[in-house]
């Protein structure tokens, strides 16, 4: 596997980072998912957008023009053996002599770069959808953010990995906010419903293309608080991200999802949405290479 850090490529086994990066003390840094399609890095400007807002967030400085990001992610890119690939991305506060909680004078930010060979969901998962459990959301107020500080989160993914099941869903006083490291939508009577983009939720590159998708096709959705009551009768319930694109939940703690023929397999709405995205993506790509 290739990476990029602080201006040189090199195999991942040769990077090297200080002890007292402020990335490993604190978490104090942000960090991208990007899924890469034929060499081609699939919503690059939004991802690069929201990693502005990331870092403006956290009062760091991006040490990297859009052009410069580009280039280097393009590199990167060309230098793997496979095609399908996922970028990840890590910028930090970077090394201090001391550790002190208070931003360093004179550190410079860790840029980090490595890319993976894409692994998505597989095709039994996409077939039978994955089952999920439900937890209090314990996070912090700035989900908004993709910050490194993702402990809870990983507590939350293995959870469900403790449970067999692919995902934790979060509520927060009685409402869906998001999974663990997916975003969520509920399906319920033909319309599809996700709760709105605030300090709560990271603002998910694929929650904005399924959305987009969906006003497209002109398929009936709302963006508004979903309770937990909805969550639970749901006629069906997907998960979105960047590696699982669209991804039926057709297990909730224990109980099948959705109600009649359907109950337990992937309904009608999701795979249909998966067919858009998947055609997207596919156009998306085409033009990339004209
Ligand atoms: N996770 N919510 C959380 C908490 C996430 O960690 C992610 C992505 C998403 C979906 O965002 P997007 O559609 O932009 O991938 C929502 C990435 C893939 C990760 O942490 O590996």
């Amino acid at each position: 596997m290739m990476a990029y850090l602080n201006g040189a490529f090199m195999p991942l086994a040769e990077a090297r980072i200080s002890p007292l990066d402020r990335g490993f003390l604190y978490a104090d840094g942000v960090y991208e998912v990007i899924p890469v399609y034929s060499r081609c890095p699939f919503r690059l400007d939004e991802h690069l957008r929201r990693m502005q807002a990331s870092l403006d967030g956290i009062r760091l400085k991006n040490p990297h023009s859009a052009d410069e990001w580009r280039s280097i992610i393009r590199r990167l890119v060309t230098s793997a053996d496979y095609v399908d690939q996922t970028v990840y991305i890590q910028i930090t506060r970077g090394a201090d002599v001391r550790r002190d909680a208070c931003f360093p004078l004179h550190a410079q930010p860790t840029v980090f770069l490595f890319t993976s060979p894409l692994v998505g969901p597989t095709p039994a998962q996409r077939e039978s959808g994955v089952a999920a459990i439900t937890q209090p959301d314990i996070r912090w107020g700035r989900c908004d953010l993709k910050t490194l500080a993702l402990l809870p989160n990983v507590l939350m993914r293995q959870l469900a990995a403790d449970a067999g099941c692919a995902e934790t869903i979060m509520l927060r006083d009685g409402f869906l906010t998001e999974a663990s490291t997916s975003n969520v939508f509920v399906v319920k009577g033909g319309v599809i419903l996700t709760p709105p983009k605030d300090h709560r939720v990271l603002p998910g590159i694929t929650y904005d293309v399924v959305l987009e998708l969906a006003a497209k096709h002109q398929a009936p959705y709302e963006v508004r608080p979903v309770s937990e009551a909805e969550l639970r009768s749901a006629d069906e319930l997907w998960l979105t991200a960047s590696t699982k694109e669209v991804l039926a939940i057709t297990t909730l703690d224990g109980k099948p999802v959705g109600n009649g023929p359907n109950a337990g397999r992937p309904g009608p709405l999701g795979r249909q949405m998966y067919a858009w995205y998947s055609d997207f993506r596919e156009e998306v790509m085409r033009h990339a290479e004209t």
